[in-house]
Parts: structure tokens; sequence; C-alpha cells
């Protein structure tokens, strides 16, 4: 196949990878700016190499006319969790969404490969539009918390440079650090609610601090300069406290104060 028609074929793909990820990104950006936990904590995509598809080709005996058909990974998304019962969250909420449509699943987690790797596989069809047209087209989803995630990268690395033949002692080391793995992950599960919490209760206090700067920012174009100067020094005297009834208190009353000067610039 000629370059430009590589090119051709790849630049749907390429598409789909990048509105993927905006989408699941913003799946992280609503969670938070709401003060909620988000079971996403990172998203990546990669559209996969030629020379990764010519060597899936030639493993999986797959001709030119079928690359479409055969090899779902041309897009490829990697979605990390904090925790494992984040996947499952993951799973549900790309199941419910109806811009894309899940194909075929894979529980590598429940049911862990015999290397001792873990994931969470989905290929999904998703649609774009591309100056030529409307096309669907499939995509991988993996999903993995950052330690199954740890692992996997570089176990992946080491197939590289033994070409899948990796030496049994090695290999062994892979299951024990594998199983190793899944105690991080459990040991991390069990601490979940309190960092959870603490998590939150931070990503509240962030929104918080960023309303009340919103507010006095507004303030400041239409209130007297030395009021607005005085409140700013209230804030922060506030702010120091590190209370946050206190911090929730001097919102509500700066809300208060906004809403006499938007009442006053409406008469
Ligand atoms: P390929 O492995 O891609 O040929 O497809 P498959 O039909 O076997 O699908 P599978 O779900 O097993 O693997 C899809 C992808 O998961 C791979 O391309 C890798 O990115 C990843 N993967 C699967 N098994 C392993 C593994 O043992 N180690 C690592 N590091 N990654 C794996
Ligand atoms: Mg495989």
């Amino acid at each position: 196949m000629e370059i430009q028609l590589w090119r051709e074929l790849l630049d749907p793909y390429q598409l789909a990878v990048d509105e993927l990820v905006v989408k699941f990104n913003h799946v992280i950006t609503e969670h938070r700016s709401r003060g909620l936990y988000s079971p996403i904590e990172s998203v990546e995509g990669r559209l996969k190499s030629i020379v990764s598809i010519l060597d899936k080709m030639k493993r999986k005996n797959v001709s030119m006319n079928d690359i479409e058909k055969k090899i779902e990974d041309i897009a490829g998304l990697r979605i990390n969790c904090q925790f494992v019962e984040d996947i499952d969250r993951v799973v549900k909420l790309i199941k419910q969404r109806t811009d894309m449509k899940v194909k075929c699943e894979k529980d590598y987690i429940r049911h862990m490969k015999a290397s001792g790797y873990r994931s969470y596989h989905m290929i999904i069809e998703y649609k774009v539009n591309t100056v030529k047209g409307e096309k669907t087209l499939s995509a991988e989803i993996q999903i993995r918390t950052m330690a199954m995630n740890f692992w996997a990268t570089i176990e992946h690395s080491l197939q590289y440079k033994y070409k899948e033949n990796i030496p049994d002692y090695i290999q062994k080391k892979l299951i024990d650090a594998s199983q190793a793995i899944v105690e991080i992950d459990k040991a991390m599960s069990d601490v979940r609610d309190e960092i959870m919490d603490a998590q939150n209760s931070h990503q509240k206090k962030e929104n918080l601090v960023k309303d009340i700067l919103n507010n006095i920012q507004n303030l400041y174009r239409v209130a007297n300069k030395r009021e607005v100067t005085k409140i700013q020094d209230e804030f922060y005297k506030v702010y120091v406290m590190d209370d946050m009834m206190q911090l929730q208190h001097f919102a509500s009353q700066l809300d208060i104060i906004s809403e006499g000067y938007r009442a006053q610039s409406l008469t």
C-alpha cells in the first residue's frame, strides 16, 4: 500500500482517538467541577503505528483488505483509574453512552492472563465524520488501575526486548510482581473511602475558593475598590483559618453582597 493510502486509512482513526480523549477528559472535568470523585484518573490515546499494524497482520495472517475488520486496536484508548472499584464504574459509564457501542469485552481482571497481565478491555464501535463523510470504526479501550498500568508498561518493554520469548526466570518474576500489584490494589481499596474523602474535600475547597475569587473579581468592576480590597483581606483571614465551615460562610455572605450589587445594577 502506498504511503498516501496508509494516511487515508489512518486519518479517521486519528480523529477517533482525538475525539475520544477529549470526551473522556471531559468526564473527569465534569466530575471534578461538581466536587465529585472522578472514577477516571487520566486518559491517553494513541494511533497504532504502521510498523505495529504490519507486525500484527503478519502475526495474525491478515490481508491488506481485512485490516480494518480484523485489527480492532488501530485507535487505542487507555483509561487509568485509582482503584479497582472504579473500573466497573467506568465500564458502566461507557455502556450508558449513546455515542459509542460496545462490541466486545474482555475482563482480564477477574480472569488474569497467564503472563500476569490485568486490564479490562472493550472494543467499541465509534462514528466519525470526515470530509469524505461518515465512517463507523472500531477502537480499543483498555481500563486499568495505575498499579496495573505500571506492571503492563514494564512487561511490555520486556516483550519488545525478548520478542515474546521472555526467559522463564524473568517470566516468573513478572508473575510474582503481578501478584504484588494485586495486593497493592487491595490495600488501596481498603483505604479507598478515606482517600476519596480526602480528595473530595480538597476538590470542594478548590471549587469554593474559585467561586469566591470569581465573585471578588466581579465585585471589583462594580463596587468601591477600597471595599473590595477589604473583602479580599477578609477572605485571606478566613482562608488561613483552614476551616471549611468558615469558608462556606464567607462564600455565602459574599454571595449576598454580590446579589445586592446585581439588584442595584438592574434598577
Ligand atoms: P493482540 O494481543 O493485540 O494481538 O490482540 P488479542 O486479540 O490477543 O487481544 P488482547 O485483548 O489479548 O490484547 C490486546 C492488547 O492488550 C494488546 O495489544 C496489548 O496492548 C494488551 N495486552 C494483552 N496481553 C498483554 C500482556 O500480556 N502484557 C501486556 N503488557 N499487554 C498485554
Ligand atoms: Mg494478545
